[in-house]
């Protein structure tokens, strides 16, 4: 896999010498923060055939089976305070929108905030980790990815059959995992995460979160209101029906 994929990045591409491919591993994410701990420089790629241990927010599976999507992690290293990357989840958004677009053909939409959708079903997913040095710096930032390629709806399990899809099932094409894993690393390394208004606008106008009625969630309590806006940060500007 890391030769076809090196044979299909242009040839100067900056994170060449940096790719790491694993066949199995638990979590890209964790490998990688492992990595970052050790001094791994920025650029850092990690992708795997499988995740066992694929993780997504809030503590949940990200199911990961063998061959079928690509899982990838990406190590930066910013020199920015953590405030300065509250929208890293967003820019990277964006940024797998033009790459699958690039490999398929179709723009999926964002559901607020890390969420990949095709025709109102996930295609993947985003789980950004950050760590800050004594002095109040980010030391790194890791950025994982996981993205439904080959699966057809069988081939998910039962639970997810219904709310997930892959690019194979959006498109009814065999997209390779190859090419699209090509086209990630690019949008990702080609992220500009100083430009922070122009990502958010790019990022409001993928996004299918806003305009919709939902339904905000801390522990017991539930409120109801309308997604109308987002700041630079990414955070969502919720109006509550009391006003
Ligand atoms: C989510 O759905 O909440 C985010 C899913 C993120 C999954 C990717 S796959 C590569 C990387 N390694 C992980 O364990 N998680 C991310």
């Amino acid at each position: 896999m890391k030769n076809t994929l090196l044979s299909v990045l242009p040839k100067d591409f900056p994170w060449a010498d940096t790719i790491i491919y694993l066949d199995t591993v638990d979590s890209t994410n964790t490998y990688a923060k492992a990595l970052a701990k050790t001094g791994a420089p920025h650029g850092t790629c990690v992708l795997a055939g499988a995740q066992p241990g694929g993780r997504g927010r809030l503590g949940r599976h990200f199911s990961s089976p063998a061959g079928q999507g690509v899982y990838l992690s990406v190590i930066l290293r910013p020199e920015c305070k953590p405030a300065d990357l509250m929208h890293l989840t967003c820019c990277a958004g964006v940024a797998m929108c033009d790459a699958v677009e690039k490999a398929s053909g179709i723009r999926p939409q964002i559901k607020w905030i890390n969420d990949l959708v095709v025709n109102n079903q996930k295609l993947g997913g985003i789980l950004t980790e950050l760590s800050v040095n004594s002095a109040g710096f980010v030391d790194y930032a890791i950025v994982g990815i996981g993205i439904n390629c080959c699966q057809q709806t069988e081939d998910f399990p039962e639970e997810l059959q219904e709310i997930a899809t892959s690019l194979a099932i959006a498109t009814g094409n065999r997209i390779l995992p190859v090419t699209l894993a090509s086209r990630m690393l690019q949008a990702l390394c080609h992220m500009d995460i100083t430009q922070k208004k122009s990502v958010m606008q790019r990022y409001k106008a993928d996004c299918l979160t806003l305009g919709q009625d939902i339904v905000v969630l801390r522990g017991e309590e539930k409120r109801y209101g309308k997604a109308v806006d987002l700041d630079d940060d990414g955070s969502l500007i919720v109006a509550f029906s009391d006003g």
